[in-house]
């Protein structure tokens, strides 16, 4: 008879931490399992399930920026344009990065200093935290999160610290995060609007936050990658924190291309703040992935400098989408929350299953064939059982709307 030996626990090495953080690390196998997204995905395919897990649109970018990123692959305008970009990123994405923001909000940004490209938001979301987050020091994010934050931190040597972001309004709770700020943080990580309650945080709430870590000397990363994605009938408006005095020695602001133009596999993204700040961001990105994609970073920068309109159109499809999943997960019997902002909804499945929202998933997957993610895989692990975050569940509505019909009625027929 031959034995297995016992699973090797491997908490205290960089890897197995990382993944504890973004709750992939499997302590029975001592093994990373891949993100909740890859899994959702992988799941719905399996289960040729609709997939309103994942956040990426059904719909590919528009043709014009398809075919300019098609264009730029075999054409110079750039230098070369298969080649190692500059660290920053070239230079007339950065210069469309500026210009597009002092367009919009009047933010003057220098496109030497102050602008950083990066391969995502993901990327630059880790350079900046890796930067930040001194070992045995505690970050301090609103939960729910995106998962990287999580890992990062822990990479880092770092201790999360959550503030939740409570229904029925999910708007932050600024004497909670007062009170989590000790002489210990080491910096702050928000994310407005917010994935995945689609909070847009408010100018108002944006200076307390600043004037908070200010205060206490610390860094303040704002991921921004839903900008472009704010409906008409949002009951807060956006400002870039850039924007709201204070920011200039405390704050980074992040962007995405992906969210921005529905194009997340082209991984452009960028990083904003004072030089001062950036420039010590760089010095963790240039030794991540030192530069890529320039041919999509041109791509991007002529979508930057004249949408065409796609910003407007892509917003309102996306609020058709989220009514109709909205509606529909009421119809079911969901506590559902209407976002201001983003590709999703989030949904509390307390009223129609008595299990937890890993079991309601893991059934609605297999019994109804639709794909959702529950909202604890986007918290801290050490959160309580009994949090109501534990119970919400989060449906993506960035897909066609003949998907979430369907996705609607199989998800009535599964809750009657
Ligand atoms: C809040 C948030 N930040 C960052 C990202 C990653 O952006 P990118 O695909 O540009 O790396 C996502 C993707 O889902 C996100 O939801």
């Amino acid at each position: 008879m031959t034995t297995t030996p016992p699973p090797r626990p491997y908490p205290e090495m960089p890897w197995a931490r990382t993944a504890a953080g973004a709750n992939t690390y499997d302590a029975e196998t001592g093994s990373v399992l891949p993100t909740i997204y890859e899994r959702t995905t992988a799941g719905a395919l399996a289960h040729q399930a609709l997939n309103l897990g994942q956040g990426f649109p059904d719909a590919q970018g528009p043709d014009w920026l398809l075919e300019a990123a098609a264009h730029s692959i075999t054409h110079h305008e750039i230098g070369p344009p298969n080649q190692y970009a500059p660290g920053l990123g070239i230079p007339a994405l950065r210069e469309a990065v500026a210009e597009h923001y002092r367009r919009r909000s009047g933010l003057v940004l220098d496109p030497e200093t102050q602008i950083m490209a990066t391969t995502g938001a993901t990327e630059a979301i880790a350079a900046t935290i890796l930067a930040w987050a001194r070992p045995g020091s505690e970050v301090v994010a609103f939960a729910p999160f995106y998962d990287s934050y999580g890992a990062c931190v822990a990479l880092a040597g770092a201790r999360l610290r959550t503030v939740p972001l409570r229904a029925p309004d999910y708007r932050p709770d600024l004497k909670a995060l007062e009170t989590a700020l000790t002489p210990n943080t080491s910096m702050i990580l928000m994310n407005t609007p917010h994935n995945p309650t689609g909070t847009v945080f408010s100018r108002e709430e944006l200076a307390r936050i600043l004037h908070l870590a200010a205060e206490r000397d610390i860094v303040v990363m704002c991921d921004e990658v839903y900008e472009h994605l704010i409906f008409d009938d949002a009951s807060h408006t956006h400002s870039p924190i850039l924007t709201v005095p204070g920011a200039e020695n405390v704050a980074l602001a992040v962007g995405s291309a992906g969210k921005s133009f529905s194009v997340t596999g082209w991984k452009v993204g960028w990083l904003t703040g004072s030089a001062k700040l950036v420039n010590r961001v760089r010095g963790v990105k240039q030794f991540l992935s030192f530069s890529s994609g320039p041919a999509f970073q041109w791509a991007v920068a002529q979508g930057l400098q004249d949408d065409q309109g796609f910003f407007a159109e892509n917003v309102a499809t996306l609020k058709k989408g989220r009514d109709l999943l909205h509606s529909g997960l009421e119809r079911a019997g969901l506590r559902a929350h209407s976002p201001d902002a983003g590709y999703f909804v989030v949904a509390d499945v307390s009223g129609v299953s008595e299990h937890s929202a890993e079991a309601f998933c893991a059934e609605l997957l297999t019994h109804a064939g639709v794909a959702a993610i529950p909202v604890s895989s986007l918290i801290s692990a050490e959160t309580p059982a009994e949090d109501p975050l534990r119970k919400l569940v989060r449906f993506a509505f960035c897909k066609d709307h003949s998907t979430l019909e369907e996705a609607v009625e199989r998800i009535v027929r599964f809750t009657e």
